[in-house]
Protein backbone atom coordinates (compact mmCIF):
# COMPACT_ATOMS: atom_id res chain seq x y z
CA UNK A 1 0.00 0.00 0.00
CA UNK A 2 1.36 3.42 -0.80
CA UNK A 3 2.79 5.87 2.22
CA UNK A 4 0.96 9.11 2.02
CA UNK A 5 2.20 9.71 5.49
CA UNK A 6 5.41 8.78 6.92
CA UNK A 7 6.24 7.94 10.38
CA UNK A 8 8.67 10.89 10.29
CA UNK A 9 6.45 13.60 8.36
CA UNK A 10 3.92 12.30 11.30
CA UNK A 11 6.59 12.81 14.01
CA UNK A 12 7.66 16.21 13.09
CA UNK A 13 4.25 17.73 12.43
CA UNK A 14 2.91 16.61 15.73
CA UNK A 15 5.88 18.26 17.25
CA UNK A 16 5.04 21.42 15.88
CA UNK A 17 1.59 20.78 16.50
CA UNK A 18 2.61 20.24 20.64
CA UNK A 19 4.52 23.90 20.47
CA UNK A 20 0.92 25.40 19.03
CA UNK A 21 -0.75 24.13 21.57
CA UNK A 22 1.49 24.88 24.19
CA UNK A 23 1.93 28.05 23.71
CA UNK A 24 -2.05 28.52 22.99
CA UNK A 25 -2.58 27.42 26.65
CA UNK A 26 -0.03 29.29 28.11
CA UNK A 27 -0.64 29.49 32.12
CA UNK A 28 -3.68 27.00 31.56
CA UNK A 29 -4.21 23.19 31.95
CA UNK A 30 -5.58 21.71 29.11
CA UNK A 31 -7.76 18.05 29.05
CA UNK A 32 -7.26 16.13 26.57
CA UNK A 33 -9.93 13.83 25.97
CA UNK A 34 -8.89 11.31 23.33
CA UNK A 35 -11.14 9.29 20.87
CA UNK A 36 -10.69 5.60 21.14
CA UNK A 37 -9.61 3.56 19.48
CA UNK A 38 -8.18 5.72 16.02
CA UNK A 39 -6.60 8.54 18.45
CA UNK A 40 -4.24 6.63 20.57
CA UNK A 41 -1.70 6.72 18.82
CA UNK A 42 -1.83 10.96 17.91
CA UNK A 43 -3.36 11.29 21.86
CA UNK A 44 0.32 9.39 23.48
CA UNK A 45 2.43 11.72 21.07
CA UNK A 46 0.95 14.55 21.04
CA UNK A 47 0.27 14.26 25.09
CA UNK A 48 3.74 14.19 24.82
CA UNK A 49 4.83 17.07 22.28
CA UNK A 50 2.59 19.60 24.52
CA UNK A 51 5.25 20.99 26.99
CA UNK A 52 2.57 22.04 30.21
CA UNK A 53 1.18 19.86 33.04
CA UNK A 54 -2.04 18.59 31.55
CA UNK A 55 -4.66 15.37 32.39
CA UNK A 56 -5.60 12.93 29.89
CA UNK A 57 -9.14 11.23 29.76
CA UNK A 58 -10.80 8.79 26.69
CA UNK A 59 -14.25 8.51 25.41
CA UNK A 60 -15.19 6.06 22.94
CA UNK A 61 -18.34 6.07 20.65
CA UNK A 62 -19.77 4.26 17.31
CA UNK A 63 -22.11 5.15 15.05
CA UNK A 64 -25.80 3.61 14.85
CA UNK A 65 -25.67 1.80 11.42
CA UNK A 66 -26.22 2.89 8.07
CA UNK A 67 -29.64 4.28 7.92
CA UNK A 68 -28.56 6.29 10.92
CA UNK A 69 -25.08 7.86 10.02
CA UNK A 70 -25.88 10.62 7.43
CA UNK A 71 -28.01 11.93 10.88
CA UNK A 72 -24.67 11.54 12.82
CA UNK A 73 -26.34 9.64 15.77
CA UNK A 74 -23.61 8.55 17.29
CA UNK A 75 -23.71 5.95 20.61
CA UNK A 76 -21.25 6.63 23.52
CA UNK A 77 -20.01 3.24 23.97
CA UNK A 78 -17.45 4.50 27.10
CA UNK A 79 -17.84 7.84 28.49
CA UNK A 80 -15.15 9.73 30.47
CA UNK A 81 -13.62 9.25 33.65
CA UNK A 82 -14.00 12.31 35.13
CA UNK A 83 -16.21 15.76 34.86
CA UNK A 84 -15.71 18.74 32.23
CA UNK A 85 -16.94 21.33 34.28
CA UNK A 86 -14.57 24.46 34.22
CA UNK A 87 -11.74 22.38 32.28
CA UNK A 88 -10.24 23.53 29.20
CA UNK A 89 -11.06 20.60 26.90
CA UNK A 90 -9.06 19.60 23.89
CA UNK A 91 -10.54 16.52 22.06
CA UNK A 92 -8.28 14.61 19.96
CA UNK A 93 -9.50 13.20 17.21
CA UNK A 94 -7.76 10.64 14.73
CA UNK A 95 -9.39 11.67 11.67
CA UNK A 96 -12.28 13.92 10.63
CA UNK A 97 -14.36 12.65 7.32
CA UNK A 98 -17.94 13.65 7.08
CA UNK A 99 -17.40 15.76 10.61
CA UNK A 100 -20.67 13.91 11.97
CA UNK A 101 -19.21 11.82 14.74
CA UNK A 102 -17.28 15.20 15.60
CA UNK A 103 -20.31 17.08 15.18
CA UNK A 104 -22.14 15.14 17.53
CA UNK A 105 -19.30 14.51 19.96
CA UNK A 106 -18.59 18.20 20.34
CA UNK A 107 -22.65 18.94 21.51
CA UNK A 108 -22.34 15.44 23.82
CA UNK A 109 -19.54 17.57 25.35
CA UNK A 110 -20.16 21.28 25.47
CA UNK A 111 -23.48 20.36 27.47
CA UNK A 112 -20.73 19.26 30.86
CA UNK A 113 -19.55 22.76 30.82
CA UNK A 114 -16.05 22.97 29.83
CA UNK A 115 -14.36 26.20 30.11
CA UNK A 116 -13.13 26.57 26.56
CA UNK A 117 -13.52 23.58 23.96
CA UNK A 118 -10.91 22.73 21.16
CA UNK A 119 -10.74 20.39 18.57
CA UNK A 120 -7.28 19.05 17.37
CA UNK A 121 -7.41 16.32 14.84
CA UNK A 122 -4.36 14.60 12.99
CA UNK A 123 -5.84 14.21 9.45
CA UNK A 124 -8.74 15.99 7.67
CA UNK A 125 -10.52 15.37 4.64
CA UNK A 126 -12.06 18.84 4.04
CA UNK A 127 -13.70 17.43 0.72
CA UNK A 128 -15.66 15.57 2.04
CA UNK A 129 -17.36 17.63 4.59
CA UNK A 130 -21.23 17.14 5.57
CA UNK A 131 -21.74 19.33 8.60
CA UNK A 132 -19.53 22.61 9.38
CA UNK A 133 -17.64 21.83 12.80
CA UNK A 134 -14.66 23.62 13.17
CA UNK A 135 -11.18 21.64 13.89
CA UNK A 136 -8.59 24.33 15.64
CA UNK A 137 -5.39 21.97 15.08
CA UNK A 138 -4.85 19.83 11.83
CA UNK A 139 -2.05 17.67 11.10
CA UNK A 140 -2.71 17.20 7.70
CA UNK A 141 -5.30 18.07 5.16
CA UNK A 142 -5.90 15.48 2.60
CA UNK A 143 -7.94 14.06 -0.20
CA UNK A 144 -11.02 11.86 -0.05
CA UNK A 145 -8.68 8.65 0.02
CA UNK A 146 -9.95 5.93 2.57
CA UNK A 147 -6.44 5.50 4.87
CA UNK A 148 -4.97 2.90 7.27
CA UNK A 149 -1.96 3.19 10.00
CA UNK A 150 -1.28 5.11 12.64
CA UNK A 151 -4.20 4.20 14.70
CA UNK A 152 -6.65 4.07 11.58
CA UNK A 153 -8.01 0.77 10.80
CA UNK A 154 -10.14 -0.72 8.08
CA UNK A 155 -12.49 -3.76 10.13
CA UNK A 156 -9.83 -3.17 12.90
CA UNK A 157 -7.15 -3.86 11.24
CA UNK A 158 -3.73 -1.83 10.19
CA UNK A 159 -3.80 0.25 13.44
CA UNK A 160 -0.43 -0.85 14.42
CA UNK A 161 1.36 0.59 11.38
CA UNK A 162 3.80 3.46 11.74
CA UNK A 163 3.32 4.86 8.45
CA UNK A 164 -0.28 6.04 7.37
CA UNK A 165 -0.87 4.44 3.70
CA UNK A 166 -3.57 4.43 1.51
CA UNK A 167 -6.38 1.66 1.77
CA UNK A 168 -5.62 -0.61 -1.54
CA UNK A 169 -3.31 2.21 -2.96
P1 LIG B 1 -16.87 11.19 10.25
O1 LIG B 1 -17.34 10.82 8.86
O2 LIG B 1 -16.18 12.51 10.25
O3 LIG B 1 -18.00 11.09 11.22
O4 LIG B 1 -15.77 10.12 10.64
C1 LIG B 1 -16.09 9.07 11.47
C2 LIG B 1 -15.00 8.09 11.65
O5 LIG B 1 -14.80 7.37 10.44
C3 LIG B 1 -13.61 8.59 11.99
O6 LIG B 1 -13.44 8.93 13.34
C4 LIG B 1 -12.80 7.36 11.64
O7 LIG B 1 -12.87 6.43 12.70
C5 LIG B 1 -13.52 6.83 10.44
N1 LIG B 1 -12.83 7.24 9.20
C6 LIG B 1 -13.13 8.22 8.35
N2 LIG B 1 -12.27 8.26 7.33
C7 LIG B 1 -11.39 7.25 7.55
C8 LIG B 1 -10.22 6.77 6.84
O8 LIG B 1 -9.79 7.27 5.79
N3 LIG B 1 -9.60 5.70 7.40
C9 LIG B 1 -9.99 5.11 8.55
N4 LIG B 1 -11.06 5.54 9.25
C10 LIG B 1 -11.75 6.60 8.74
MG1 LIG C 1 -12.38 7.94 15.07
Amino acid sequence: MKVLLSSDQIQARILEMGKEIAADYQGREPHLVGVLKGACPFMTDLAQAIELPLTLDYIAVSSYGKATKSSGEVKLVKDLDQGLDGRDLLVVEDIVDTGLTLNYLMNVLRARNPRTLKVAALLSKPSRRLVQVEVDYVGFSIEGLFVVGYGLDYNEKYRNLPDIVVYGG
